[in-house]
Formats: C-alpha cells, sequence, structure tokens
C-alpha cells in the first residue's frame, strides 16, 4: 500500500488557489496511480495548532477550538467540490493525535534526542508573557527582512530558532519586546547530518527541493527548539509548555494513517513502522508527501530526522511544487493578490475542472505557477474547449446524428495509426506521472486530441456519410476509440466532466488497461458539449473584484505623515567630490559629499548602476541628519536619495544646478 499525503492546511483562513497548488496534482497523482491499479491510501487534514490560530482566534473573540471547528469544515467542504478525495481528512486537535504525538516524543526523549536548556526568549513586558512564534516581528537576522516569529516569509524564507529574530516586538500590543531566560526541549538535530546527508541523496521526489535541503543541511544545521509557551497544542510531557506546531503537524501524517487504517481495514504499521525495504542505515516507507517549496525545510529535514530518531520508516519522496502568483505579483492575503476558492472562483460558477486543468497545465510542477484571469479564460476557451471539448463533442454527435450511436453494425476494423497515437499518450501519461510531471501528462492528452481532430478533419467523414457509409463508420469507430481513451486518459484532471462524457460513450471504469482497448463503443445518449465557454464579461469581472482589492488593501496599509513628520528629516543638495567602489563589494561606492558647511562620508549602494567616475560632479539630494552607521565596515554619515528601478538606483538631482547646501522641502 503507498501512501500519498498533502501539506496539512492551518485551520485558520480558507482555502485559497496557492493552497491547491499542493492538493490538486496530489489528487492528479493517486487518481492516476489508481487507474494503474495500484494501492493508494490518500491522507490529509487540519493542522490545527500554532500561534496563526491562537492570534487569530483570539484576534476574533473565540477560542481556537470554535476557529479550528470553522475552518476544518470549510477545507472539507472546499475539496470536495474541487473533486479532491482524500480518504481520511483528520484534525490534529484531536484525542488520537495528542496520544500519537505524546507517544512520538516520549520516544525520542528515551533514545537521548532531546535535551533541556536555558535560552533568552523574547518576552512583552506590557502584556507580560512570553512571545513564542507569531506573537513576535522583527528583524531577520540573516537577510535582513522584516520577519515574523519563525519564518521569514517575507526574505530568504529561513526557519527562525526561538529568540533569533532581531528587534523583537510583540504583535499584539507593539511594544518593544526584552529578553527572558527560560528552560526549553531541543531536539538534536545536529546528531543527523549525515544520515540526513545520505537520506537527501537517496529520496526521490523533485529536485528543487532536494537541493535546497542538501545546501541547509551542509552549511547551517542546529539543533531545533521544540517547545513553547502557549496553552493550544500537545503538552509536552512533564512541563507547562506544548510542543512546537511543526513537531506535532507531521506526526498527523502517521496519526491520521492510523485512523484511515481503522475504517479501511490496512495497518498503519506496516506503513509507518515496518517499512518496505531497509538499505544501508535507511528503512525506505513506500510514503510520498506533496508540499510548496515553502515548507521543504521542515519536510525534508527536521521530519526525517524525527522518524530516524523513533526508528520509523522514511518518505521514499518530497514532491515539493513552485510557488503560486497571481496576476503576476507574489501571492498575498494581504495585500490582495489571492484568489479565494469557495468565495471568488466556485461562487462565480466555474467549473472546478477548469481550476483543475490551469493548475496542472500552466507549468512544470517545479516551477512557479502565475494565476491570471486572462490567461485562465484563454486555457479554457482555446485548449479545453477548441481542442478536447471539440473533438469529443464533434465525434459524438456525428455518431449520434448519422449512425444513432451505434456504428457496429458495418465491418469496421481499428487504424493503425489511431492506435498508436493512443498508446503513445497513454506511455507518455504513466512515464509523466512517475516523473511528478503533471504538465508533460497533460500535454500528452491534449496532443491526442489535436491528433483526433486532425484525424477527422483529413478523413472528411461528412463527405464518406454521403457515398461510403461503411468507411464512414470506420472513420467513427476510430474516433470513439480515441474519444474513450481521452475520457479516460483526463479524468484525473477532469474528474467531473470526464464522468459526463463516460456516460454518454458507457465507459464505466476508468482504468489504464482499457485505454487501449479496441472496444465496442456506443453513443447512448445525445451528447453534450463537454465544456462551457468562459464569457470575456465575466473574467472582467473577476478581474474587477480583484483589482478593488488590491486598492482597498493598499489604503489601508497607506501610512500618511504629516508635515511634522516630514519636517524631521534634514534635506539637502550636495556635490560629489570623490568616489571609489568599496573594497569586496559588488554594491557599494563609497562617495565624499560636500554639502555646504562640510564634507561627508556616504556609502551607497549604486555600484550596479554607476562607476565612480561617472559620479563625481553630480549634485545630489541627501539625507544630511541619517544616523551614521557602518556598511562592510565603513563608516557612513548620510544618504543619497535615488529611484529604485528594479533594484537599481538612479540618482535624484536638482533640474538646474543650485547652490551647494541648498535646503530641500
Ligand atoms: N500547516 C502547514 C503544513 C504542515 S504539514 C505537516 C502549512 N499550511 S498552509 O495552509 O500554509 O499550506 C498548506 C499547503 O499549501 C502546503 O503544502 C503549502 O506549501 C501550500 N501552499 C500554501 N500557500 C501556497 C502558495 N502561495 N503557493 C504554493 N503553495 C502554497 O504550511
Ligand atoms: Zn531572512
Amino acid at each position: 500500500m503507498k501512501l500519498v499525503t498533502c501539506g496539512l492546511p492551518y485551520a485558520n483562513g480558507k482555502a485559497h488557489i496557492g493552497h491547491l497548488r499542493t492538493y490538486i496534482p496530489a489528487d492528479v497523482y493517486v487518481k492516476y496511480l489508481r487507474m494503474m491499479g495500484e494501492k493508494v491510501l490518500f491522507i490529509c487534514g487540519s493542522d490545527c495548532h500554532g500561534t496563526p490560530i491562537v492570534v487569530n482566534a483570539e484576534k476574533e473573540g473565540i477560542s481556537p477550538r470554535e476557529l479550528v471547528d470553522r475552518y476544518h469544515e470549510h477545507f472539507k467542504k472546499v475539496f470536495a467540490s474541487v473533486g479532491i478525495e482524500f480518504d481520511y481528512f483528520g484534525r490534529t486537535d484531536s484525542e488520537y493525535h495528542h496520544e500519537m504525538t505524546k507517544n512520538f516524543v516520549k520516544k525520542l526523549i528515551e533514545k537521548s534526542y532531546v535535551y533541556s536548556k536555558e535560552i533568552e526568549l523574547a518576552y512583552c513586558p506590557k502584556c507580560k508573557r512570553f512571545l513564542p512564534d507569531r506573537y513576535v516581528e522583527g528583524i531577520c537576522p540573516y537577510c535582513g527582512a522584516v520577519a515574523r516569529g519563525d519564518e521569514c516569509d517575507q526574505g530568504c524564507g529561513r526557519y527562525l530558532e526561538p529568540g533569533e529574530i532581531k528587534e523583537p516586538r510583540c504583535k499584539i500590543c507593539g511594544t518593544k519586546a526584552e529578553f527572558r531566560k527560560q528552560k526549553h526541549y531541543f531536539f538534536k538535530l545536529t546528531a543527523f547530518r549525515d544520515f540526513l546527508l545520505e537520506y537527501l541523496d537517496k529520496v526521490g521526489g523533485t529536485e528543487n527541493a532536494l537541493n535546497y535541503a542538501r545546501k541547509w543541511v551542509k552549511q547551517e544545521l542546529k539543533d531545533w527548539c521544540i517547545t513553547r509557551n502557549l496553552e493550544w497544542g500537545v503538552k509536552f510531557p512533564g512541563e507547562d509548555l506544548v510542543v512546537y506546531v511543526w513537531v506535532d503537524a507531521p506526526i498527523g501524517y502517521i496519526s491520521y494513517t492510523r485512523e484511515a487504517c481503522k475504517n479501511l481495514g490496512c495497518d498503519w504499521e506496516k506503513i509507518w513502522v515496518e517499512g518496505v525495504k531497509k538499505e544501508g542505515d535507511i528503512k525506505w516507507g513506500d510514503i510520498i508527501h506533496f508540499i510548496g517549496l515553502d515548507i521543504v525545510y521542515h519536510h525534508c529535514i527536521f521530519w526525517p530526522a524525527m522518524l530516524k530518531g523513533v526508528e520509523f520508516a522514511l518518505p521514499s519522496a518530497i514532491v515539493a511544487s513552485g510557488m503560486v502568483k497571481v496576476e503576476g505579483k507574489t501571492f498575498s492575503k494581504t495585500r490582495g493578490y489571492v484568489v479565494w476558492v469557495e468565495d471568488d472562483y466556485l461562487k462565480s460558477g466555474f467549473n472546478p475542472d477548469y481550476l483543475r486543468y490551469y493548475i496542472v497545465n500552466y507549468t512544470s510542477h517545479q516551477k512557479d505557477l502565475n494565476f491570471s484571469w486572462k490567461v485562465f479564460m484563454d486555457k479554457v476557451n482555446n485548449e479545453l474547449i477548441a481542442n478536447l471539448g471539440n473533438f469529443i463533442y464533434r465525434v459524438t454527435y456525428f455518431a449520434w446524428k448519422n449512425f444513432e450511436g451505434d456504428v457496429w453494425s458495418f465491418n469496421v476494423k481499428a487504424d493503425d495509426s489511431v492506435i498508436k497515437a493512443v498508446e503513445k499518450a497513454r506511455n507518455e501519461i504513466v512515464k509523466a506521472i512517475k516523473n511528478w510531471e503533471f504538465k508533460i501528462a497533460s500535454d500528452a492528452f491534449m496532443e491526442l486530441a489535436s491528433f483526433g481532430n486532425n484525424y477527422f478533419q483529413s478523413k472528411e467523414p461528412w463527405e464518406l456519410i454521403k457515398s461510403d457509409k461503411e468507411k464512414c463508420a470506420e472513420v467513427i469507430a476510430n474516433c470513439l476509440h480515441i474519444v474513450k481513451a481521452l475520457t479516460i486518459l483526463a479524468y484525473p484532471v477532469l474528474p467531473f466532466s470526464m464522468k459526463e462524457v463516460a456516460k454518454i460513450i458507457g465507459v464505466d471504469e476508468f482504468r489504464m488497461n482499457k485505454v487501449n482497448e479496441f472496444e465496442k463503443i456506443k453513443v447512448l445518449k445525445k451528447p453534450k458539449p463537454p465544456f462551457k465557454k468562459v464569457e470575456e464579461e465575466k473574467i472582467e469581472e473577476m478581474e474587477k473584484l480583484m483589482i478593488d482589492r488590491i486598492r482597498k488593501a493598499d489604503e489601508k496599509t497607506v501610512k500618511y505623515v504629516t508635515i511634522d513628520d516630514l519636517s524631521k528629516l534634514d534635506l539637502r543638495v550636495g556635490k560629489i567630490l570623490r568616489a571609489e567602489k568599496v573594497k569586496k563589494s559588488r554594491k557599494l561606492i563609497k562617495l565624499e559629499v560636500d554639502i555646504g558647511n562640510e564634507v561627508r562620508q556616504i556609502v551607497a549602494g549604486i555600484a550596479e548602476t554607476y562607476k565612480p567616475e561617472e559620479l563625481v560632479g553630480k549634485q545630489v539630494v541627501v539625507v544630511a541628519n541619517m544616523k551614521p552607521a557602518k556598511l562592510m565596515g565603513v563608516e557612513s554619515r548620510g544618504m543619497i536619495l535615488a529611484a529604485d528601478v528594479e533594484g537599481k538606483a538612479v540618482l535624484l538631482t536638482p533640474e538646474k544646478e543650485v547652490p551647494i547646501g541648498s535646503k530641500v522641502r
């Protein structure tokens, strides 16, 4: 039995198109495997713990459990509506999961992989509490971006340990945090370095994820703090702490497997404890995790080490998708670059198959996927409808109209070129699925549809029906063979539409083995086109909805300043006297700038757009009361203003020469 899992959605907000990048390809994968006759268990469930849930519940004035109840049901409903069929969808705030997690952690403790240590933690003196994870905001110590608690989600994407964040502030009240000591528990991740390198060398899945993980293991493996100051979560044995959400969440894969097995009569221990084979130090399971690139660290580093620590079987593959963008911009719920699955997509009446096709077919699974409504319309109207839908409808309608759906009273035989085209598509799909190439798989059935259209066109059955009905029947029989193949081959991507086509042509099971059989396919009832056109007006409406949302979000984040604020800046016109590159730096130039009453040394990040010699003599705008700072060890006293053109600096200078030291107002 193969186990396929998906990154567990936080029961913390509604389902959006970013989520679907994990769940739809996984569902497509499972549907193909089942068509190939594999036994697969497909599980998922809510991730119910962690500070984002507690923070949001607090904001709404409800309990974390109430918040989780709401979104757990929401996800279940949305998944069913878009055709994602988990065998089990659990929750981590359930009794069975707490028990599984506690046992797991106890085992790690027994095996001496856990130790305690006093650490300095961010503490809010006003709220009088420690600030775990999302309760704190500050600066990423690695890249300088604004970071939230346990991750640098707007910068380098690194996982951040408690206490690591610089300039911490309390997320609730905004107060500057202090550091206080407290005892916490650590998992000896560093003990697994060699194991992880070997594992990451051998595990299957997408190379993008594995490459990141290998680099991280080599460069910056640290022991991992696994406890938090929170009420909501799985209690850490013997302490008034809970385990970090990233400890208990992946254990959810195991507890959900156990629950699923209770219902379906399989054996969870065979899957997670026994495994399928041993290879040196590694006990392999037949376990495949689908995730997004944002949670590679947790799945490729923490999780395998934890499993190894308790001597469980290890995942055989980690399949990570690229991230979703919306209309070319980084996905962001707060900034409005989002498509909500229920409120935007489903409520507008779009066929869920269209979105499934978009997500699978837009680009390779490993690359970033841009969702744009215009592209969506194009893909539906020009690909699904003009190619696949057109062929299926054309053939079935022709057969219905001219043969009452039955061409088999004539003596017809299979056309070699048709048999080969079908076989080719099938083989390509089988191969692509094994390589997590969902785009290639979906391209393969679309190519078969193109082949079908060309075949139909070149055989001119509308002429043959008048001159040679038997020959015409043979053409249609071959076309129906293609229709049947398409119905099956496209089913995992387009389950709702292909089930309808299957009813029309009397296909009652979706099996890969059926694809090549030249069966007596009949059209049993009056066919209708499998897809409905997406109207331009509707797309404009969707775009407007998004633009309005982005504008509203912008308004919310605008920070107005007053004259008083502005007058705090001492802006003056200065003239560059000397300029030279800062040694060993790609970006920095050291300037000497005359600002009227003095000559200032200023370091500016402009070496990518300017050569030092071009700068001498230029008049520039200087922030004269900038706090002095050192950049690459060189003192800088002031800042010069520049336009930011895709990361490159273009200096601002007065429109005509002015006296040096002139104030800028
Ligand atoms: N709860 C964690 C996963 C725990 S797994 C033991 C989590 N939840 S999530 O709700 O944020 O994301 C759920 C899934 O959706 C993850 O696989 C994640 O990678 C994926 N995506 C969420 N937003 C995404 C994009 N914008 N783009 C692509 N996939 C992303 O992470
Ligand atoms: Zn960072």
